[in-house]
């Protein structure tokens, strides 16, 4: 990801935000990832969003958005996110195809890469390297993170920073394998800065709410299949679907949680050893 587009929110009290992550669509509609319909998923959670959100600032889709990287798979994720009538800010996982994913749901300018929201910086991070499960930001997206806390900094914003892959250990041996590689670098750049308020990632198909030196951490559960939280080896989970929302305060305090679909039944392989 090279452009950076820096998009205004409408300003207030707060922002609120929605993350939908892990989507996993396949090329062709219907496909299934470990016997679940993706595409039947993300319908039923686009359409939770849609009856519990009154309002929506900003969608984040953080990642594995197509599970192989198919032009198909962006084009109905692109009109599956359109129903919620928000701008969508877009970073690539280990799935995707990050040049696919660019030519289907960039602007001309490229992705965005940082969103100017008043009291809030919203700054977005690729984590993906090419060819490799786990994750990796090297020097050009460490630079990009500096730069947007320095400008945050000077202009008194409050920061919350997007990625794909865990920057911690989530306590599951077989994806922890695939954290964030250069974490360490990641963190002494968050550590120079007193406007951090939260860290956000998808990929480990689980929730989580922690906290580092004062800053929030937080992961999401996949639009489609679930992981087992604290499981040696790849273990599903049969929790459903679900998706992520923010309210971003003024004050730099967030409120969040995780909504999940129910009451309705969805095939999975609870017995499947991994597909990773
Ligand atoms: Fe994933």
């Amino acid at each position: 990801m090279t452009s950076a587009v820096k998009q205004v929110l409408p300003e207030g009290d707060s922002l609120h935000l929605v993350q939908i992550t892990d989507t996993h669509l396949k090329e062709t509609p219907g496909g299934c990832l470990e016997g679940m319909d993706t595409d039947h998923s993300l319908d039923h959670v686009i359409e939770l969003v849609k009856r519990e959100r009154g309002r929506v600032d900003l969608v984040l889709g953080t990642g594995d958005i197509s599970d192989h990287g198919s032009e198909a798979a962006y084009r109905r994720a692109d009109d599956y996110f359109a129903r919620l009538d928000a701008p969508v800010a877009w970073l690539p996982g280990n799935h995707d195809c990050a040049d696919t994913m660019r030519q289907v749901l960039a602007t001309d300018d490229g992705f965005i890469r940082a969103v100017d929201g008043g009291h809030w910086r919203i700054i977005l991070l690729n984590s993906q390297v090419p060819g490799e499960v786990g994750g990796e930001l090297g020097a050009g997206e460490l630079e990009w993170l500096r730069e947007n806390l320095v400008a945050a900094a000077d202009a008194g914003q409050h920061c919350l920073v997007c990625l794909h892959h865990q920057p911690v250990p989530m306590g599951s041996d077989w994806i922890d394998e695939q954290m964030v590689a250069d974490r360490e670098q990641f963190f002494a750049v968050l550590d120079d800065f007193d406007c951090v308020r939260c860290v956000l990632w998808g990929h480990v198909h689980q929730q989580l709410e922690s906290e580092r030196n004062g800053v929030k951490l937080m992961s999401t559960p996949s639009s489609c299949i679930q992981f087992e939280p604290h499981s040696v080896n790849f273990k599903m989970d049969d929790q459903p679907p679900g998706y992520r929302w923010m309210a971003l305060n003024a004050d730099g305090s967030i409120d969040s949680g995780v909504s999940r679909v129910l009451g309705v039944r969805f095939d999975v392989d609870l017995n499947s050893s991994g597909y990773l």
